[in-house]
């Protein structure tokens, strides 16, 4: 069994074939498949999605890019999709100072006001950073592992995973893990437990090679879990149960 933890099927993107991707994932040994929100409308399709489809889980929150149109009604709406049964973490949240699609000022903002949400929720948070390992940093650190989740997509370094660990969230290695420049994250994952590793595809984006240029769907998680199988001399299997474990768990799914 395998767990896709960080997925966004709900896009238009697989609007022409959402059955067929889904078939192909369960062909391909995936359980679960997580489907996470990027802003409120996105965020309804997720759940309506994790509706459709019995397999499928979503998450639900603001990712940075839209942390500008956050408005005081937004997390009234959040609020209430959180309560679907389906949904199972709350994000994706956090910054992103490579597109800088809103401004650093609100995204650090925003960032924190979910945080304290997706506390009073009780959920497990989806923390997106890209180019600022810092200023996450600075920003979790208040919370000194009372907030479970995930770093998901990680591309810091091991120390960085080092203290993420020590706060209790888990790392969840992507497609990228395939690349030949990824040698910072191939490290991260040999040196960090894989009690503590979830795998994603964060498709259509990032997909693993040798399918680099394609769309990428939840069946080729199956790629990552091998890479990452080959780095730690474990078992594909191996990996396959105890990533999938640990998404589970850190879910709260049975
Ligand atoms: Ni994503």
């Amino acid at each position: 069994m395998l767990v896709d933890s960080h997925a966004h099927i709900e896009l238009k993107d697989f609007n022409k074939d959402r059955d067929d991707v889904i078939d192909r994932a369960r062909k391909n040994g995936i359980d679960y498949i997580v489907t996470v929100g990027i802003e409120l409308d996105d965020c309804r399709r997720a759940v309506s999605v994790a509706e459709s489809y019995e397999m499928v889980f979503a998450s639900v929150g603001i990712h940075p890019h839209f942390a500008k149109a956050i408005d005081d009604e937004t997390y009234d709406v959040l609020r209430e999709l959180a309560k679907h049964e389906k949904v199972v973490a709350y994000g994706e949240i956090g910054l992103d100072f490579f597109r800088n699609l809103s401004p650093r000022d609100i995204q650090i903002r925003r960032f924190k006001e979910q945080l304290e949400l997706a506390h009073e929720l009780d959920l497990p948070v989806i923390i997106h950073d890209r180019e600022a390992h810092k200023e996450i940093m600075e920003i979790l650190e208040p919370w000194n592992g009372n907030q479970r989740g995930i770093i998901h997509c990680f591309s810091g370094d091991y120390a960085m995973a080092k203290q993420c660990l020590d706060w209790g969230y888990y790392i969840s290695v992507p497609g990228t893990v395939t690349y030949k420049n990824s040698s910072v994250l191939r490290d991260v994952v040999r040196k960090v437990p894989l009690n503590k590793l979830l795998v994603e595809t964060d498709c259509p984006f990032l997909t693993p090679d040798p399918k680099r240029g394609k769309r990428n769907e939840p069946a080729n998680v199956v790629l990552t879990a091998r890479k990452v199988a080959d780095i730690k001399g474990v078992p594909f299997e191996e990996v396959c149960r105890i990533t999938s474990k640990n998404a589970m768990d850190v879910f709260g799914i049975p």
